[in-house]
């Protein structure tokens, strides 16, 4: 049993919450006793992967491969996953990127299970509530064990699935210098699509800095965002940049034009659909940039009153460690985890909260369990399809104001997403019974 542990908080805050703050988590889990729709095992052990220079590197993959398996599944389906570690010394765990899984589903080691050591097992049961493009990865020494590796997709379906082509593909930096992936180097980089078939992108960054990648060749719209779909997206002129967050996911619709089109990322990383698996010209740089805060239409749900708000503001310093000047703490509110005090809200509360950044560099924040809504940037408010992320890239100088519900009880980390920051101090907790 793993119960909240309130005393950072009260050192942080000075006072004793005085609800109830005694929260086990092993009662909040999926389905136990139904039997499971979909069924899968991931193997976590060490490797070796190609990567797309030709170059084998040392790596962790999930069943020999990385990004592990793709996991599919239509909404409303229970999935189980068992997690078998075959021999990764730092230990390893699933985390559900995205999905607002019950939380002693979620995969975080010290907060809502033990890592999983080598020989272990643990086994995963959740039903995903809403469709659209997810990811797991370890929550375990994310820092490396991310980038060397061990995670994958996860693509939560309607009833009938898409008919068209559809490919799920990662931007990936490998702790390599210069080696960023488009997908696997054992997928083709040119695929032949017929002409007027519907395709479907599903692009995911796995990587821990944003990705700006470019479709060029045809127009084609955001479908959705981070598994929320996008309300009357319009067409988006060919050329123009996605950036995804750390962590985050767009899903890009087209319809296949008579020619090429190419997805190019940094570092020369491309893929190439045509009719005749031709390649096609790279789209030349700079170009408009996506904006979510602005795209689509749609009735906003309304907003508030909110029970809850809620001010943090991120920064960073140079500190010493080890005897050495040059350590970076990333923190939340001046301080550093575990020293942040909890988001502490009590069940089915609104919750509004400003993000405001004075670091010099990006800083993807990223709430588990929940879904969060944008309501405003820098000032200025969200105009287009409501936008509902749980992955936010706070930029430098950035000031969001989002907002959630808080439904689902549990103790949650939200953090930054580049998990050096993360491990230089910037995560917290929202917990709640
Ligand atoms: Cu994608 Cu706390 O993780
Ligand atoms: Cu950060």
């Amino acid at each position: 049993t793993l119960t909240l542990n309130d005393r950072a908080n009260a050192a942080a805050t000075g006072h004793q919450h005085s609800g109830i703050r005694q929260l086990h988590v092993d009662q909040l889990t999926g389905p136990k006793n139904q039997t499971p729709d979909v069924r899968v095992t991931l193997v976590a052990a060490r490797g070796r992967v190609t990567l797309d220079s030709g170059r084998t590197v040392d790596a962790l993959t999930f069943n020999g491969q990385s990004p592990g398996p793709e996991i599919r599944a239509r909404k409303g389906q229970l999935v189980e996953v068992t997690l078998v570690n075959e021999n990764v010394s730092e230990g390893v765990t699933a985390h559900w990127h995205g999905v607002d899984v019950p939380n002693a589903e979620d995969g975080v080691p010290g907060v809502t299970q033990d890592a999983v050591m080598p020989g272990a097992r643990h086994v995963y049961r959740f039903i995903p509530t809403r469709t659209g493009t997810f990811w797991y990865h370890t929550h375990r020494d994310g820092r490396l064990n991310v980038r060397k590796g061990l995670f994958g997709a996860l693509i939560v379906e309607e009833p009938t699935p898409y008919e068209g082509y559809e490919r799920t593909v990662f931007t990936h930096a490998w702790p390599e210098p210069g080696a960023l992936a488009l997908d696997r180097a054992d997928r083709p980089a040119r695929e032949a699509v017929a002409a007027g078939r519907n395709v479907l992108l599903r692009l995911v960054n796995s990587s821990e800095e944003p990705q700006r990648v470019q479709l060029a060749g045809t127009e084609f719209r955001v479908a959705a965002i981070d598994g929320n779909a996008v309300q009357a997206p319009t067409p988006l002129k060919a050329g123009t940049g996605l950036v995804l967050a750390a962590g985050g996911r767009y899903d890009v619709t087209f319809t296949m034009p008579a020619g090429p089109v190419t997805l190019a990322g940094a570092a020369d990383a491309s893929l190439a659909f045509s009719p005749d698996g031709a390649a096609a010209a790279l789209p030349s740089t700079g170009g408009d940039t996506f904006d979510p805060l602005t795209y689509g239409s749609g009735p906003a749900p309304a907003g508030g009153p909110y029970q809850r708000t809620f001010d943090l503001r991120l920064d960073d310093g140079f500190g010493f460690s080890e005897g050495r000047i040059g350590f970076v703490s990333s923190s939340i509110n001046g301080r550093l985890y575990p020293a942040v005090p909890s988001l502490e809200v009590d069940r089915g509360d609104r919750v509004r909260v400003r993000i405001a950044s004075r670091s010099t560099v990006d800083h993807p924040f990223h709430l588990h369990g929940h879904r969060v809504r944008v309501l405003a940037r820098n000032g200025a408010p969200a105009t287009g399809s409501p936008w509902w992320t749980d992955t936010l890239n706070v930029g430098s100088g950035e000031v969001y104001e989002i907002e959630f519900v808080a439904d689902n009880p549990g103790i949650w980390m939200d953090h930054c997403h580049n998990f050096m920051h993360a491990s230089n101090g910037m995560v917290m907790h929202l917990a709640y019974t």
